[in-house]
């Protein structure tokens, strides 16, 4: 079985519906057919301040709704970031065979550093991207399921493995990304044009799966849409609707096409109500799930620690090699 790996960050307190649409939702389905491995990267989180209190609670919330929304432990390899030393390890031997220019390049890095001023920023936020390569490299995935943002810092994951394979032989896959085109940027209900994010300036544009749906209903009532009253699909013009539609679409598993056709004649208000339905009937299951996991966190604190004991494995095997290749003193 071709491998994959994926990773997402316990930054809030829910996920929202770029995370479900643009990466869950795939890693739920690639568990049918791929040797699959997630991870709740703490490690990832903390790079630009946190409570550590609310870190470990975040990773538990985080596991359990990845749980809720379909993740099978049976299926698939699901763990937490820290719980596998091999990654802060491997990152090391990387970051010394990045270029400084390379990582200065990474745009995500970019904006948050000149969101938060270049000395405020951490030097973790700096080598971010080279910790997330090599989560993907430790694991040999062959794909990596991801929305559009992560484009970029998977083609430095790419580079830096044909790198070290150039340099010392043969050792890492070079990883492919796996972006579904359709649910690759989820956008921001406000702002219909920017990514829908954890980190928006405001919370009225994100759809959290553990919001009240009261609550995303409001949301959805005063998203921002388009200029015209037609219910059409059509990102570049009417990228506001489009959402709408993109997100109503895939949660009701109903087609574009159809939806456009059902909602003739009718107004972008009608086209909101059922939306919010239809993300009410969603998410209430899956509050109900997660709630169940963490009901039990020793439970659920068990489960990742198997995880972890089988990612390890996996890990500790690259690990072991990529430590030989560079030529570290043989370990005892
Ligand atoms: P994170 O935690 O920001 O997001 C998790 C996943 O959700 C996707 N996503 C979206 N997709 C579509 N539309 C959106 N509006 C939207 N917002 C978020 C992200 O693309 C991501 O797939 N750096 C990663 C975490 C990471 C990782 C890894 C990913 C660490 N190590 C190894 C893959 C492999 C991140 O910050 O994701």
């Amino acid at each position: 079985r071709p491998r994959v790996l994926s990773g997402i960050q316990p930054t809030a307190d829910s996920f929202h519906m770029g995370n479900y649409l643009g990466a869950v939702r795939q890693w739920v389905a690639l568990q049918e057919t791929h040797d699959a491995f997630y991870c709740v990267v703490d490690l990832h989180a903390i790079t630009a301040g946190h409570d550590p209190a609310q870190l470990r609670a975040r990773s538990r919330v985080s596991a359990a709704q990845l749980l809720a929304l379909g993740l099978d432990p049976e299926r698939c390899t699901l763990f937490v970031q820290s719980q596998v030393p091999e990654h802060p390890m491997l990152s090391w031997v990387l970051s010394c065979i990045t270029g400084f220019g390379e990582a200065s390049r990474m745009v995500q890095f970019k904006d948050k550093s000149a969101k938060q001023g270049a000395d405020r920023s951490s030097v973790g936020l700096f080598t971010y991207p080279i910790l997330q390569a090599a989560d993907i490299l430790l694991y040999q995935a062959d794909a990596v399921p991801v929305g559009e943002d992560q484009r970029q810092h998977l083609e430095l994951t790419r580079d830096l493995a044909g790198r070290f394979n150039t340099q010392f032989g043969r050792t890492f896959t070079l990883p492919a990304p796996f972006i579904v085109r359709d649910t690759a940027k989820i956008t921001d209900l406000q702002e219909p044009t920017a990514k829908m994010s954890k980190s928006s300036s405001s919370p009225a544009g994100i759809i959290e799966l553990l919001d009240d749906p009261a609550k995303s209903a409001k949301k959805i009532r005063s998203a921002v849409t388009d200029t015209g009253r037609e219910i059409v699909y059509d990102p570049a013009n009417k990228p506001g609707v489009s959402n709408l539609l993109t997100i109503y679409s895939v949660l009701a598993d109903r087609p574009i096409d159809e939806l456009v056709v059902a909602f003739e004649g009718k107004g972008y208000g009608d086209l909101k109500k059922e939306l919010a339905e239809v993300v009410a009937e969603f998410v209430k299951p899956i509050q109900e799930r997660t709630k169940a996991y963490l009901d039990d966190p020793a439970q659920l604190d068990k489960l990742l620690a198997m995880g972890a004991d089988k990612a390890r494995a996996v890990a500790s095997a690259t690990l072991t090699q990529v430590y030989d290749r560079v030529g570290f003193f043989p370990s005892r």
